[in-house]
């Protein structure tokens, strides 16, 4: 081993160490901050090893990347919006995909002109990274369509589509297989990349928008082991850890959200979940009987006068961006003695952590936001469940209505407090589209308008109150 070789590997060492550090510290919001430097340093590292690594690229090709790359990805970080960043992550995550199918089909190329042997230990991870590459960029970009409204968000299904997508995985199975035992030619592996992008669009096609962070999530755990298998295509022990950390963080993370939502992987790939129109929601989204609407003053005088209180976010804090005002509105209410907490479901708003991040943005102390089991068993002795923008999180029908679509859900039980207020503009329903009981209990009353205008107007009167 060279000099150059040693020092290398001893920096994708280094880059696979701070990878797995930041992973560990991006598990809790105090750290998290601390842990994604460590990741971005240790991807410095790799990218200046990469550089270094005159066997890979030229300096010519590394500056055009870098020139073209760095300003796009600066510039877009710095300007999408907290709500749109489950696009962002599509389309970074497409990108990976991307990147890991093409060089595979480079490592084809290698094998078509003789420099690499043409044995199926060499062509196997290069049609697998292919393949899965092809589906999660194809599939990525889809899910990003649909958050960006650049097409429907609602699910597009059509009479035997499932019968059309085993059709066309049949057809990536045959073309792989022709592959791997020896019949290499362009058409051929042309055909299979092309076989893999149809089935990563068909399949996200069906998919609610609102599913969307779900997919991404799954789509992610793809790119990872297509990166890892490329890493197997290139002898890079870096790819294959680095790949293998995202493979086995974005199967955890669609795990997790797919329980915390009570939905099997299998209903949010192929339920068409959100495909029921708004109307549909009931009686109750419609007319809003038996529902009772307070003032600000009421709320205010409520509010100020409350023991302990405790804040539930959710989807419509973020759509009103009211973080910084429900901030203001919490300290105001310290500052009168009132007890104050934040009641965090894991599945509230769009994204994972949705959330945890908004009020970390608003300087809301860590130590205030509690998670969904720690904070259940105090909202009886709690004198007001406040309740903003959030909807399914707190919906009672998934505890005791069986045949909700949310039945078994495990949710907030903001129910149990002294009294309900919740926040929001209208009766209609949130993202599962079903009716909210809790909404009708005697103990709720609705102060409705858009949840930043509500908060601000709040944290006003309770200072005055
Ligand atoms: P939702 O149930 O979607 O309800 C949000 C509520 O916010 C709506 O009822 C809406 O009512 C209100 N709203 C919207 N804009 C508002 C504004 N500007 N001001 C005030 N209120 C506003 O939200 P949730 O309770 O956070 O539940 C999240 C849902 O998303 C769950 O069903 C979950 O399964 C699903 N989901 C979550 C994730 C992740 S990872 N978080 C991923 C996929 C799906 P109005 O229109 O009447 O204002």
């Amino acid at each position: 081993m060279t000099t150059t070789q040693i020092v290398l590997t001893a920096a994708y060492l280094v880059t696979a160490i701070l990878f797995i550090l930041g992973l560990k510290f991006l598990s809790s919001p105090k750290t998290a901050r601390r842990g994604n430097l460590l990741a971005m340093f240790g991807m410095l590292i790799a990218v200046a090893a990469t550089c270094f690594d005159t066997h890979i690229l030229s300096w010519r090709d590394i500056l055009i990347g870098a020139v073209i790359g760095a300003p796009i990805g600066f510039v877009s970080a710095r300007l999408v919006k907290m709500t749109a960043m489950p696009q962002m992550v599509a389309l970074f995550n497409g990108a990976g995909g991307g990147a890991a199918a093409l060089v595979s089909s480079g490592e084809f190329l290698k094998v078509l002109s003789g420099q690499t042997p043409a044995s199926w230990v060499t062509l196997l991870p290069i049609v697998l990274s292919t393949i899965i590459g092809c589906i999660s960029f194809a599939g990525s970009l889809i899910a990003f369509a649909k958050l960006q409204e650049l097409m429907t968000g609602r699910p597009i299904t059509y009479t035997g589509q499932q019968v059309v997508n085993a059709l066309v995985l049949i057809a990536i199975l045959a073309l792989a297989g022709l592959v791997l035992t020896g019949h290499l030619t362009p058409s051929l592996f042309g055909g299979l990349a092309a076989a893999s992008l149809l089935l990563g669009v068909l399949g996200v096609l069906p998919i609610g928008g609102a599913d969307m962070p779900v997919v991404i999530s799954l789509l992610n755990s793809f790119t990872g082991v297509a990166v890892a298998i490329t890493g197997f295509a290139l002898s890079s022990t870096v790819l294959i850890i680095s790949g293998t950390l995202v493979g086995a963080s974005g199967t955890l993370l669609t795990m997790l959200m797919a329980t915390a939502m009570n939905r099997s992987l299998t209903n949010v790939l192929f339920g068409a979940f959100g495909s029921v129109k708004a109307g549909a929601a009931g009686p109750a989204a419609a007319s809003g009987a038996g529902v009772r609407s307070a003032s600000v003053e009421d709320v205010a005088t409520l509010l100020a006068y409350s023991r302990k209180v405790i804040i539930v976010p959710g989807y419509g804090m973020a759509v009103a961006q009211a973080q910084h005002a429900v901030r203001e509105l919490a300290q105001n209410l310290e500052k009168r003695g009132v007890e104050v907490a934040f009641a965090i479901h894991p599945v509230a708003g769009r994204m994972p952590g949705h959330m945890n991040v908004l009020l970390a943005e608003a300087n809301v102390p860590y130590d205030q936001l509690k998670e969904m089991d720690e904070i259940n068993p105090q909202f009886e002795h709690t004198d007001v469940a406040l309740v903003i923008g959030a909807n399914d999180v707190t919906n009672p029908a998934a505890r005791n209505v069986p045949n909700s679509p949310i039945y078994g859900m495990p949710i907030l039980d903001v129910d149990k407090a002294q009294h309900v207020i919740v926040l929001k503009r209208s009766m209609n329903p949130g993202f599962a589209g079903i009716d909210n009981p809790l909404y009708e209990n005697p103990k709720t009353m609705m102060l409705f308008g858009d949840a930043k205008d509500s908060v601000s107007k709040l944290a006003a009167a309770v200072q005055s109150a």
